[in-house]
């Protein structure tokens, strides 16, 4: 039998001798470890829209993968640059739309147009060349921006802290030591060691399912809770610091996390817990100017009617609202931790700050 656990596994890959985007089927999980290998455009918008691969940065880098295999095939057809770039623009607006809060995907997607765009005097082949390289590139970045939130992220804690959690912005959301759970695995390399609370995170339980599993696997100490027991463990004073990742952040610090996040901030401002929002640089979008201007996702309601039992748990026809995430105002969030360093308010200043020490 293998001893392999859940973290040797790779979230999110390319496998160049495929031609294919691998992923674990994160719908299967914790149940059995199902590894996809994508190779058609299609399979891949559905494999985002249904979750099998999500997470803001899991998503940017699987759309960059994506969108580098599509560019390859579409590249055999068409050996011009106007014809090869139509299809490109064509494809890149497609993979777009499988979701629409986390930016890192159109993040990720623009940033390989732009390969395209600045390298448009060379051959076709050349371009899919270098699409292939960023691709790569964008990945192996992710491991290094994480392992940087980790450890400025662990300078807010302390061994032994009690830590709380809502979704999964761990391992399982990016490439390896996922965002809101960095400076967790940062702190277990050093020999630190903390108790974490999970939230189950109702509809989809991305909270039990994954968080839980993941930590559990590391050998991390986790304790998984339902979504309305946060309020218990803050009040019992076994919170020392909130961690979540985030979808979006917007110009003036406002984020849009996996739905419920903002209940953990209001509460924990409440007991004067810090809030800390775990966000790389790719996340923040200075174009949205609030949260009021961000997309939020809504899914079908199915997920909140059916997802449990065998048999239906609600009402036939009972109107339901589905939304993925919410918006935490900034007043409720102590710090928003960047690769860079750690963002506080006031956020519209500090957050072009952290954008001047990127370029
Ligand atoms: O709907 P999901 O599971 O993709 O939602 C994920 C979250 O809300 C995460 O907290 C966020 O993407 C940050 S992942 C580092």
């Amino acid at each position: 039998m293998s001893n392999k656990t859940i973290m040797d596994y790779d979230t999110v890959a390319l496998d160049d001798a495929k031609s294919a985007l691998v992923i674990i089927d994160q719908t299967k999980l914790p149940y059995s470890t199902e590894i996809l290998e994508l190779t058609d455009l299609k399979e891949i918008w559905d494999a985002i829209y249904l979750l099998q691969v999500r997470g803001a940065p899991a998503i940017g880098v699987a759309a960059a993968i994506g969108i580098y295999l599509e560019a390859k095939k579409i590249g055999v057809e068409e050996t011009e640059f106007d014809g090869f770039y139509e299809k490109f623009a064509k494809a890149k607006e497609y993979l777009d739309s499988a979701r629409p809060t986390a930016v890192n995907l159109s993040w990720a997607l623009n940033r390989m147009e732009q390969v395209v765009l600045t390298n448009k005097t060379r051959s076709v082949e050349e371009i899919v060349k270098c699409l292939h390289d960023e691709a790569v590139e964008i990945r192996e970045e992710d491991i290094l921006v994480c392992r940087a939130i980790g450890e400025h992220g662990l300078t807010l804690i302390k061994d032994g802290d009690g830590i709380l959690t809502h979704c999964n912005a761990g391992k399982l959301a990016a490439v390896k030591y996922g965002t809101a759970t960095a400076p967790i695995y940062v702190g277990q390399e050093k020999g630190y060691s903390f108790r974490v609370f999970a939230d189950e995170t109702r509809p989809l339980l991305q909270g039990a399912r994954l968080t839980a599993f993941e930590l559990k696997e590391s050998g991390i100490d986790v304790t998984l809770i339902c979504d309305n027991m946060s309020n218990m463990v803050m009040r019992n004073g076994w919170v020392n610091a909130i961690f979540v990742g985030c979808d979006r952040v917007a110009a003036n610090g406002d984020v849009a996390n996996k739905i419920g996040t903002s209940i953990v901030a209001t509460v924990a401002k409440r007991y004067n817990i810090p809030f800390y929002v775990c966000a790389p640089t790719a996340t923040i979008d200075m174009a949205t100017p609030t949260g009021n201007e961000i997309k939020i996702e809504q899914r079908k309601a199915e997920e909140v009617t059916e997802m449990w039992y065998e048999k239906r748990m609600a009402p036939d026809g009972v109107k339901v609202y589905n939304p993925a995430f919410d918006v935490t105002d900034n007043d409720l969030i102590t710090g928003i931790v960047t690769e860079f360093g750690i963002a506080r308010a006031p956020y519209s200043e500090s957050l072009k700050k952290i954008f001047t020490m990127k370029s």
